[in-house]
């Protein structure tokens, strides 16, 4: 019913989520943006408005410039270490412990699940705050502890502590690279037993990840419920379309599945 009110949808999709054992929740950068965290696609704010993101995140730019990536990703990092989870964040941990069982697949780097409470997280894209070697020295990913050895911290990046030979660089996922074979496995084999899917903050423009909540209609007959503010590319394939801020929208839901 495309004119129902949005109450009356999020009561649909309330519905939806408290008959189902298995749910999946898919997150993009919306559901971090009322942290202030900024999406890749917003503009770059300050010093780093004249790149394009996409040039800064791939390994070809890293090898090209790796100071000026590494100094990109440390802004992205320090501002993820100084904002905190929003409702939308609490609302999604909330539902993890409402429902039999729940598993967030986020596209998101920030680490904001786990610190809203979030148990079961499959971080497709990495997390920033982590780091490992560019040519995966030790197999990927050799997580590198920066304070756990001796590097000249104004001329970064620093060199691999292990192979002295690459450097040291975000553990996350870059543009033109495979996701981790385990996380995507792993998110597909769910995705296609699931019986609902809420996809939260996300373009559904960047594969694979964009391909899940399709995956999950097709083997699985999932509902689809998507929140978003504006309609994206999963919107068309939705069975509930819940209009509005994940921060305003997932905390009526919870409310919801309280009662
Ligand atoms: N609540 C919910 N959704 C929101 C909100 C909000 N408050 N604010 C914005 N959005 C929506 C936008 O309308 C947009 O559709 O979040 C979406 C963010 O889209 P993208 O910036 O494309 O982020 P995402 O889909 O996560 O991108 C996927 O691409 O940039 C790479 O690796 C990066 O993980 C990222 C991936």
């Amino acid at each position: 019913m495309p004119n129902q009110p949005l109450t009356s949808r999020i009561e649909d999709a309330a519905a939806m989520l408290r008959k189902a054992q298995k749910v999946a929740i898919l997150t993009g950068a919306g559901v971090s943006k009322e942290s202030g965290v900024p999406t890749f696609r917003d503009a770059l704010e300050g010093y780093w408005q004249n790149y394009n993101p996409e040039d800064l995140a791939t390994p070809a730019a890293f090898k090209r410039n790796p100071r000026l990536v590494w100094e990109w990703y440390e802004s992205r990092r320090s501002r993820v270490g100084s904002v905190q989870p929003n409702p939308g964040h609490v609302a999604i941990a909330e539902i993890e412990r409402l429902l039999p069982e729940v598993l967030v697949i986020t596209q998101n780097v920030d680490g904001l699940h786990r610190r809203a409470g979030s148990r079961e997280v499959i971080e497709l894209h990495g997390d920033i705050t982590q780091h490992k070697c560019f040519d995966d020295c030790k197999g990927n990913p050799t997580l590198i502890d920066l304070d756990s050895f001796v590097w000249d911290k104004s001329n970064p990046p620093p060199y691999c502590p292990h192979c002295h030979s690459a450097y040291v660089r975000p553990n996350v996922v870059w543009f033109t690279e495979a996701l981790p074979p385990d996380a995507l496995h792993r998110a597909l084999d769910f995705v296609s037993r699931c019986e609902v899917i809420l996809v939260v903050g996300t373009s559904g423009v960047v594969q694979p990840a964009a391909s899940l909540p399709y995956q999950a209609k097709r083997y699985g007959g999932a509902k689809v419920i998507d929140v978003n503010p504006i309609p994206d590319e999963i919107t068309s394939i939705a069975d509930v379309f819940l209009q509005g801020r994940s921060g305003e929208v997932l905390p009526e839901m919870v409310r919801l599945l309280r009662a």
